[in-house]
C-alpha cells in the first residue's frame, strides 16, 4: 500500500488554542497538537492547514482531493460546524472521507453547538477528548482506507 497521506484541516479561531478558553480548550497550541499527531504516525504523510476564512479552508479541501490519491481529511470546523452550508457542500462535493473532530464535547455544551451541518457528509464524528479527538480522526481514516469500518 502507497504511503497514507492525510489533511489535518482547521478552521476558525484554532490558531487562538493555547491563550483560547483554556478551561475548554487546553493550554497547548495547534503546533503542540500537530507537532505530535505526527510523531504519533510516523507512517502517514500529513498536511496541516488552519484558516480563519471559510473560502480557504473550501479552496485547501478542492486542492488536496486534487492532489492525488489521498487518504483522508480529518477537519475541525470551529464554529463553521454550526452553519456554514457552503462548507457541507464543499465535502459533499469531494469524494476523499472526511472526519468531523472536535476538542470539546459540543453536546454538553450551549445549545446551539449541539447542531452539525456538516455531519450528514462526512464519514463519522469524534468529539471531547481534547486533542486525542485528532488521533482518533486519523485511525479512523485509516481503518477506512484498509477497508475496516463504515463503507
Ligand atoms: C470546536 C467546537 C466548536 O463549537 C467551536 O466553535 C470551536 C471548536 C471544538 O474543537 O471543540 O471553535 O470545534
Amino acid at each position: 500500500m502507497s504511503t497514507p497521506s492525510i489533511l489535518v484541516l482547521n478552521g476558525p479561531n484554532l490558531s487562538r488554542l493555547g491563550r483560547r478558553e483554556p478551561a475548554i480548550y487546553g493550554h497547548r497550541t495547534l503546533q503542540d497538537i500537530n507537532r505530535d499527531l505526527a510523531a504519533g504516525f510516523p507512517d502517514v504523510t500529513f498536511d496541516f492547514f488552519q484558516s480563519e476564512d471559510e473560502g480557504a479552508i473550501i479552496e485547501k479541501l478542492y486542492g488536496f482531493e486534487d492532489g492525488g490519491s489521498r487518504t483522508g481529511v480529518v477537519l475541525n470546523a470551529g464554529a463553521l460546524t454550526h452553519y456554514s452550508i457552503a462548507l457541507r457542500d464543499a465535502i459533499a462535493a469531494v469524494s476523499v472521507p472526511v472526519v468531523e473532530v472536535h476538542l470539546s464535547n459540543v453536546h454538553a455544551r450551549e445549545e446551539f453547538r449541539r447542531t452539525s451541518v456538516i455531519s450528514a457528509v462526512c464519514l463519522g464524528v469524534v468529539g471531547g477528548f481534547g486533542e486525542e479527538s485528532y488521533r482518533l480522526g486519523v485511525r479512523a481514516l485509516l481503518a477506512h482506507a484498509a477497508g475496516g469500518g463504515r463503507q
